[in-house]
């Protein structure tokens, strides 16, 4: 489903992703891993058009995206959850759930929208319960949540997750990954990144490792896992799959 080559980008003279290649499969959960400052925020907002490729390929059902805007990559179906969720703190969760359908504001009828948006309520019920409150009364948790559903309501067939886990209560953590199992479950094909490599290689398929730009290792999640430096720097001692 997407098929990325040889990517390089950067910020002005730095050069951050160093010939990026992977590949994520239809219904696959794939997690990038790597440590704070590897290049994970800059791959995904590489793909999802927000920043400027310098060279490589980047195809989504066969297609070249590369170097299209944002917008029209959120129409092919591929969808970004950025990293600090940026929910619209002063607008209810229900509007900021909204804005999420507005590239299908051509294509799509208001009740297409609707039903989305009691997808997501079926999902998260808290969004539900929150729907007329203030996206910025809600826990960093919930405001992940919000951002996923908010994602959710463009109908992605490639949802791309930009550390779900990152200033979340350890308890939320656990309930935004089993919805991660959901969607997947769902038949939602799933690119993850993560420092939190517990989390993402307990739900993904495979895993790719980066490192200061650079993919170093790469296989199923359980073989990542199992490898000794990936738990070294990676894993600490104990981790477990939630999804079986
Ligand atoms: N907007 C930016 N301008 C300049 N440098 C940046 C910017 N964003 C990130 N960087 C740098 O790019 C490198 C990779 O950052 P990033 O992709 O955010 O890493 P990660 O998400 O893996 O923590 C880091 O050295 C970081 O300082
Ligand atoms: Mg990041």
């Amino acid at each position: 489903m997407l098929r990325i080559l040889n990517l390089e980008a950067g910020y002005g003279p730095l050069r951050v992703l160093k010939g990026i290649s992977l590949h994520v499969s239809p219904g696959e959960a794939v997690a990038v891993i790597g440590a704070n400052g590897a290049g994970k925020t800059t791959l995904l907002k590489t793909i999802a058009g927000v920043l400027k490729a310098r060279s490589g390929e980047i195809a989504f059902d066969k297609q070249n995206i590369r170097g299209r805007p944002a917008e029209k990559i959120v129409a092919v179906g591929c969808s970004l959850v950025p990293e600090g969720r940026h929910v619209f703190g002063t607008m209810t969760v229900r509007e900021n759930l909204l804005l999420g359908a507005f590239c299908r504001r051509h294509v799509d009828n208001s009740a297409g929208v609707d039903e989305s948006l009691e997808q997501v309520y079926d999902l998260f019920g808290i969004l539900k319960e929150r729907s007329n409150q203030l996206a910025g009364t809600l826990s960093g948790g919930q405001q992940q949540m919000l951002a996923i559903g908010r994602a959710l309501m463009s109908r992605p067939r490639l949802l791309m997750m930009d550390e779900p886990s990152l200033g979340v209560a350890p308890l939320l953590v656990q309930s935004i990954y089993e919805k991660i199992v959901t969607l997947k479950r769902n038949g939602l094909t799933i690119l993850l990144v993560e420092q939190n490599a517990r989390a993402a290689l307990a739900v993904a398929d495979r895993g790719y490792v980066i490192e200061t730009g650079q993919i170093v290792l790469q296989g199923p999640s359980r073989q990542l896992s199992d490898n000794p430096e990936v738990q070294r720097a990676y894993l600490g001692k104990e981790y477990r799959r939630i999804d079986e």
